[in-house]
């Protein structure tokens, strides 16, 4: 079996290629390293011990798509490139629809065109939006306050209407919570350019010593300690998942969705506490008021994928931290 990997240079895609060696796939990786270092591709390699190819092309070209379509036997796609900054997407709406949402129509016509009807693709808790009630299940109301989120559920309604209209398509909408960790040989992981918006990231330069001390966006949501309660998942644990997501599809035909979470909630209060223990370092923080667009609690029922995919997260927010550490102190040379 081949699987084409679009984004598969980034954090999640590459922490999954990992895996599908693993269960004994072949991949082939299509990324245009918007987001990502193309020297990412021979830390893959070193890590499996294996070649593959890799094509550095971007998915808002069509015929670059189908090219790769016409050159290899594909027989089914993980569908991770797009862009994800929450706030860019709210300054440049027009990148992020173009990329995220016309870019994947471009791969399923490719798809399409070459006899490939099976996705397995990157959605988020986000689509959530602002009013359901933790724990969230897959079948709640959606809405976004954001393109980025909309984006999502203007791609999973798209992969719903073709599954509905063409009957030998499968599509498996994965529903990620918050993904943080990297690979335990400190190799693979998140490490994004200029000051980082999300949380890990951020508290990983404050140990470092590259940023003086985190923000904590309010501690005065309606949560145990009033700071923001989330969903964290170790990003293995996430790649694991999708080898179970791609085999349901192998399976089973139309569209159908999954949260991968943990199921637990953790404050950012318990994260510092959390990061401090496993990296040893002092995390100072200042307490701010409220980043606009933030729920007070997300968290995932993760029930169906339990059952369904028999599937369930492994590792807890120690070891998460612990992996993030160990990371960004091999980045740094420390
Ligand atoms: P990432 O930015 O590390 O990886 C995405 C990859 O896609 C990058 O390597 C980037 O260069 C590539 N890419 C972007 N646009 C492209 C294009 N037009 N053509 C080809 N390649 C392109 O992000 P990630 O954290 O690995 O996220 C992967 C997917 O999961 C994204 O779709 C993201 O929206 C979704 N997601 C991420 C999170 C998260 O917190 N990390 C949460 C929920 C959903
Ligand atoms: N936070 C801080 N200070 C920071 C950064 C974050 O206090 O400097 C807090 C946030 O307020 C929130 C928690 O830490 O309570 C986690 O924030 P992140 O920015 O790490 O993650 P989000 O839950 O806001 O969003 C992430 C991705 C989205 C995705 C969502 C659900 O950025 O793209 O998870 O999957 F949609």
């Amino acid at each position: 079996m081949s699987i084409l990997v679009t984004g598969g240079n980034g954090f999640i895609g590459s922490h999954t290629c990992v895996e599908l060696a693993e269960a004994g796939y072949d991949f082939i990786i299509m990324d245009n390293c918007s987001n990502s270092d193309e020297k990412n591709i021979e830390v893959i390699q070193k890590i499996i011990g294996k070649n593959f190819k890799f094509y550095n092309a971007d998915m808002r070209d069509f015929n670059g798509v189908d090219g790769i379509f016409k050159e290899n036997t594909i027989d089914s796609v993980i569908h991770f490139a797009g862009l994800k900054a929450v706030g860019e997407s709210v300054e440049k709406p027009l990148e992020y629809y173009e990329n995220n949402v016309s870019g994947t129509i471009n791969v399923l016509k490719a798809m399409n065109k070459n006899s490939c009807k099976n996705i397995i693709f990157s959605s988020s808790a986000t689509v959530y939006g602002l009013n359901n009630k933790v724990p969230f299940e897959e079948t709640m109301p959606l809405s976004a306050i954001n393109p980025y989120g909309q984006s999502k559920i203007m791609i999973e309604k798209i992969l719903t209407d073709l599954c509905k209209a063409d009957l030998e398509w499968s599509a498996v909408i994965l529903r990620y919570f918050n993904p943080i960790g990297a690979h335990e040989s400190g190799l693979l992981g998140e490490n994004p350019k200029g000051i980082p918006n999300n949380l890990i990231p951020y508290i990983n330069h404050v140990a470092l010593g590259d940023l003086p001390y985190l923000n904590i966006f309010g501690n005065d949501y309606d949560t145990p300690d009033g700071t923001g309660v989330r969903d964290y998942i170790h990003v293995v644990d996430l790649a694991k998942g999708h080898i179970k997501a791609m085999d349901y599809g192998f399976k089973h035909k139309g569209a159908e969705v999954f949260n991968l979470g943990s199921g637990k909630g953790t404050s950012v209060f318990e994260i510092v506490k959390a990061y401090e223990k496993a990296s040893g370092k002092k995390i100072k923080y200042k307490i701010i008021g409220r980043r606009a667009g933030d729920v007070g609690m997300c968290y995932a029922d993760i029930r169906k994928a339990e059952k369904v995919l028999d599937w369930h997260a492994k590792y807890d927010i120690e070891k998460m931290c612990r992996d993030s550490w160990n990371f960004i102190k091999k980045q740094h040379g420390n």
